[in-house]
């Protein structure tokens, strides 16, 4: 985003050996036909990144074209404005309060709700996908989340006729979040998707990776997976999904609007103002792949967009 501080070539390498240990154990998770339910492990403490999470591996989405980034990267290197404008946000994110974690449902829905997080994960059956990730600043990842589809969070909000997008919103915690003292930013983090979107089967509520409960960093408790939009589409600790009949300013589009759009589809064609989108670099490895439109995902989601393929408002 505004302005990239670092060039991913300049990132220490990590420990990427731990992405083999994951993936010898979703070979054993994977073993199994059917989907299970998966269960959260119970834990009061706060939040520490070695929490495991079970849940069996969705077969349609268990492999990718590229091998999956080391969990170490994924884990170190991330965009949380919250906790500042670099990269290296992790340490200062383990002191994000996450329990207990009540989220709000409210405008056009049937009746607003205030649940808690376990209340919610009681009612879904948690599946591991393994996705790609493109951020707008042209590196990318590969993840292996633990999520329930979106669409199941529609069934228990219960949206009426008149709600055609959700705005989500991340927390604020001003004691913890250093970010927030950048006045400059519209917060709280918000970001939109319409209802289409968040029905469509690839849109993913996430509450772990790499076998384990999410960490801060990530967006713990609970954030969002749309594999075919930029990253910044994939707001973190979601503590509010209010529905709404029109778009709303989102926290991209109210600091620059000309650069970071609402729909943000991945596209190699569409560049943004200031760089092209034509390939991707891979965090920890630095292989680069061509781009693909929708980030590889066309066939699940070009439907969303009939007809406005050439139409540039999709793709930036
Ligand atoms: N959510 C919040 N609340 N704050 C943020 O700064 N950054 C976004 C998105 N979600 C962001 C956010 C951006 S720009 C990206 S690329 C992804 O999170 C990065 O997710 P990751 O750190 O898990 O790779």
């Amino acid at each position: 985003m505004i302005p990239i501080r670092k060039k991913i070539w300049e990132l220490p390498n990590i420990n990427p050996t731990s992405e083999k240990d994951y993936l010898s154990r979703r070979t054993v998770l994977a073993g199994t036909s059917a989907l299970i339910g998966a269960s959260l492990l119970p834990s009061k403490k706060a939040h520490a990144d070695l929490h495991p999470l079970k849940a069996q591996t969705n077969p349609n989405y268990a492999s990718l074209d590229r091998e999956l980034t080391a969990e170490s990267e994924a884990i170190s290197y991330n965009n949380f404005y919250e906790f500042g404008s670099h990269k290296s946000i992790a340490p200062a994110a383990q002191a994000l309060a996450t329990e207990p974690w009540k989220i709000t449902i409210d405008g056009l829905v049937s009746s607003p709700l205030e649940l808690d997080i376990d209340d919610i994960l009681g009612r879904v059956s948690l599946e591991e996908r393994l996705y790609r990730l493109r951020c707008v600043e042209t590196w990318a990842m590969a993840v292996p989340w633990i999520g329930f589809p979106f669409k199941k969070l529609l069934d228990i909000a219960q949206p009426l006729q008149s709600a055609k997008y959700i705005v989500m919103e991340t927390d604020i915690q001003k004691d913890v979040m250093s970010g927030l003292s950048q006045s400059w930013y519209p917060w709280p983090y918000k970001e939109g998707l319409s209802i289409q979107e968040a029905d469509n089967d690839l849109a993913f509520l996430v509450v772990g990776l790499y076998g384990k409960k999410l960490p801060p960093q990530n967006g713990s408790p609970i954030r969002l997976a749309v594999p075919w939009k930029y990253g910044f589409k994939s707001v973190k600790s979601i503590k509010k999904f209010t529905f709404v009949d029109s778009i709303q300013p989102t926290f991209w589009t109210a600091v620059a609007g000309n650069e970071y759009g609402f729909w943000a589809n991945v596209n190699p064609d569409v560049p943004h103002r200031r760089w092209s989108q034509s390939s991707e670099k891979m965090i920890g490895t630095g292989e680069r792949f061509d781009t693909q439109i929708f980030n590889g995902y066309g066939d699940a989601v070009a439907s969303l967009y009939q007809g406005q393929l050439n139409n540039p408002k999709y793709f930036f």
